[in-house]
């Protein structure tokens, strides 16, 4: 620890770590990335001369639905192995949860790379929900920290109201509480980037670099203790 990403994407296999069903995985195990992919273009912060405004759920407007059902539409219209289809931004979210990598490039083959329950947690999420953005330095990264600002627990957020609401969304009817209540699965689950876009909001501290912000909304359950 700290663990490096995966030198080589081809390394990947099947992401059956934490899936107790996988002969009933419904959303499968399979979540590599193709492998032509050409190599990654690092992220440079976009020029931001307005901010968007990320306005919560519950007031959504009629022209803002429908704009998020057109882009929805045309992610599930897209080839499975596009990037940036729905399918394979589900996928995302099971190869660097449920065991797909393993740490060779630190020496250690017979560990799994994974981005919960420790400091990875808050960047690893904030990138994904941006899709195509750069972690923000001004960020809680979790709960204890060693020396190197890095933890290997999970933060409060984290296991607390994060990992609740992954519960209470997924279905204990279906083998592995698809979707949310399982890594593998959760990224396909259109309330998952709700729900990650929240976690943010609560924990970093300067998002504006990126471009957005969110409407400031009443936090009702600050005053009472669960
Ligand atoms: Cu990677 Cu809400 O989990």
């Amino acid at each position: 620890y700290p663990i490096t990403a995966p030198d080589d994407i081809s390394s990947c296999v099947a992401a059956t770590d934490g899936v107790p069903d996988v002969a009933n995985a419904v959303r499968g195990t399979a979540c590599c990335p193709p492998s032509s992919q050409t190599t990654p273009v690092p992220y440079v912060l976009p020029p931001v001369d307005q901010l968007r405004v990320r306005p919560p759920a519950d007031r959504l407007t009629p022209e803002y639905i429908e704009k998020y059902q057109e882009a929805m539409k045309a992610m599930k219209a897209l080839p499975d192995d596009d990037p940036r289809s729905w399918k394979h931004q589900g996928k995302i979210h099971c190869a660097y949860c449920n065991g797909a990598y393993s740490q060779e490039m630190n020496g250690h083959p017979e560990l799994k790379i994974s981005v919960h329950n420790n400091s990875l947690f808050f960047p690893f999420h904030r990138w994904y929900m941006i899709a195509d953005t750069t972690a923000n330095p001004d960020a809680f990264f979790g709960t204890n920290p060693n020396p190197e600002g890095t933890s290997i627990f999970a933060g409060k957020v984290e296991s607390g109201i994060h990992t609740a609401m992954h519960i209470w969304v997924g279905n204990p009817r279906m083998p592995n509480n698809e979707d949310m209540g399982n890594f593998y699965s959760a990224g396909y689950e259109p309330a998952f980037y709700l729900h990650h876009s929240n976690v943010d909001r609560i924990d970093c501290l300067d998002i504006n670099k990126m471009g957005y912000t969110y409407e400031p909304s009443r936090l009702p359950w600050l005053q009472s203790r669960p």
